[in-house]
């Protein structure tokens, strides 16, 4: 079988866990020797959307250029993984319609739960009104309405999370299986 490129889009609230969950999945996709390119929003936004901030405008601005790399690498046999908080559906759903591979990820964790973990330490910044506009807080999230994958990731592991994507992908043979090796003696 030879590999399907497809634009895999994480999408959710900023430390829901849709990094993590993508380095999982590129990582098992380079196991099954798979062409696979990460796009994270936080790396994306140093370079390739430097200077975009968090208005509507830019961050639909920044979805569209993430868009169109994704689908450039895609239909080149890429897997391209995008992990950003994308909080416009309307903004996700123009970068479905340029491609027929593209699978949504809802990586969805209540939003508590996320200001818990607070890895980056930005939803208290948030709170202290130290930071505007930031997702969940004081800037709108727009749940998708009809993701392929749904990802719990305050009732599953990452490991779980990673492997619901992986099954779903082997199940549409859009990625080969886990190479089985076979050692010679
Ligand atoms: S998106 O809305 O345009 O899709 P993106 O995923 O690229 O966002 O970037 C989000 C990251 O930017 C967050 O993980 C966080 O580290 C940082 N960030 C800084 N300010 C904000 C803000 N106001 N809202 C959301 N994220 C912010």
């Amino acid at each position: 079988m030879s590999n399907t490129g497809l634009i895999l889009w994480l999408t959710g609230l900023s430390g829901s866990g849709k990094t993590t969950i993508a380095k999982g999945v590129e990582a098992e996709l380079k196991a099954r020797y798979c062409l696979v390119e990460l796009l994270d929003g936080d790396a994306i936004r140093t370079n390739l959307s430097k200077g975009l901030g968090y208005s509507r405008s830019d961050r639909d601005t920044n979805i569209r250029r993430i868009g169109f790399v994704a689908n450039l690498l895609s239909r080149n046999e890429v897997v391209a993984i995008v992990a950003a908080i994308s909080p416009y559906r309307s903004a996700r759903e123009e970068v479905r319609q340029m491609t027929d591979k593209f699978i949504e990820v809802y990586v969805n964790a209540p939003l508590e739960i996320c200001e818990e973990r607070d890895d980056k330490g930005l939803y208290a910044m948030a709170r202290a009104g130290e930071l505007r506009a930031f997702t969940g807080i004081d800037d709108p999230y727009e749940e998708p309405t009809n993701p392929e994958i749904i990802c719990q990731t305050s009732q599953e592991t990452p490991q779980e999370s990673i492997a619901k994507v992986i099954e779903y992908l082997e199940k549409l043979e859009y990625i080969p299986p886990k190479p089985q090796i076979e050692y010679s003696i």
